[in-house]
């Protein structure tokens, strides 16, 4: 019995193929369907990095993560002793700007890790430290200006999902679909909270929600490029919703407009 096992795969292999000729196919089929711009913006840890990612791994887009960049850029200020409790040396941060190289490597199941000046800092930037200091570096005019020029860089070919907090009124005014997402703030701490304490982060609720208001109010109130939904953004508020139900409003609204002319 058990011989004739290797005989049974090797003709089920004429049949079935592997998950990277899967794939394979899928982007053949997906090269030759319009592509989009979507701008997904909205307030912390509401959800829109995941909404973001799995739009991009239905729709075969590529994903960017801006926040990841602002995080990188402090995590590079926080090391240089330019911003603590306390003070922040904006002048040496801009000063540093060019020194500054972010880049993104996919990990195994295609997710982005982010990279500061060829260094791995994935983790690094998910810290409650970064947190607490990147609403004010993202505030930098300067800052922001060098970011959005890295952002469209990295997206000049159509069939990009980027999210952040200026995507659809600044980096991609122009997208085709922009989306808002926001969610009860107590969700978005519980959120947040449980997915730090799986990750083994020390640190209590209140801590968490605190960090949640001030960036939010920070985000809302800077001066350059503040947080805000695009006059023709579709808000999303997914305080009840599941992932999946998110998702499937979110990938129905890409595939009206990506369908739109073929009807
Ligand atoms: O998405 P996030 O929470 O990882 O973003 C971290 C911070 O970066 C957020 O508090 C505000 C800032 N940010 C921004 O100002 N503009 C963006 N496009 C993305 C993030």
């Amino acid at each position: 019995m058990n011989k004739k096992l290797p005989v049974l795969s090797i003709s089920f292999r004429k049949f079935a193929f592997t998950h990277t000729e899967n794939l394979f196919f899928k982007l053949m089929i997906l090269e030759a369907i319009k592509k989009i711009k979507i701008a997904v913006d909205g307030y912390s840890s509401c959800g829109k990095s995941t909404l973001a990612r799995q739009l991009a791994g239905e729709l075969g887009y590529i994903y960017i993560d801006s926040g990841a960049m602002y995080r990188a850029v402090t995590l590079f200020a926080i090391e240089k002793k330019f911003i603590g409790n306390n003070y922040f040396y904006q002048q040496n941060l801009i000063n540093s700007l060019q020194k500054i190289i972010i880049h993104f490597e996919p990990d195994h199941e295609f997710n982005p890790i982010t990279f500061l000046n060829n260094k791995n800092v994935e983790k690094q930037i998910r810290q409650i430290d970064v947190s607490s200091y990147v609403s004010q570096v993202s505030a930098v005019p300067e800052v922001r200006k060098q970011m959005v020029i890295l952002q469209r860089k990295l997206s000049v070919d159509n069939g990009v999902v980027m999210d952040g907090r200026d995507i659809g009124t600044v980096v991609f005014p122009k997208a085709e679909l922009k989306l808002f997402i926001t969610a009860d703030v107590n969700i978005r701490a519980q959120r947040r909270y449980e997915e730090l304490r799986s990750q083994n982060v020390d640190v209590d609720f209140d801590t968490v929600k605190q960090n949640l208001i001030q960036r939010d109010n920070y985000d809302k109130s800077r001066k350059t490029s503040p947080l805000k939904q695009a006059s023709d953004a579709i808000l999303i508020d997914n305080t009840s919703l599941t992932r999946e139900q998110q998702l499937k409003i979110a990938l129905d609204l890409a595939n009206k407009i990506i369908y739109e002319d073929r009807n």
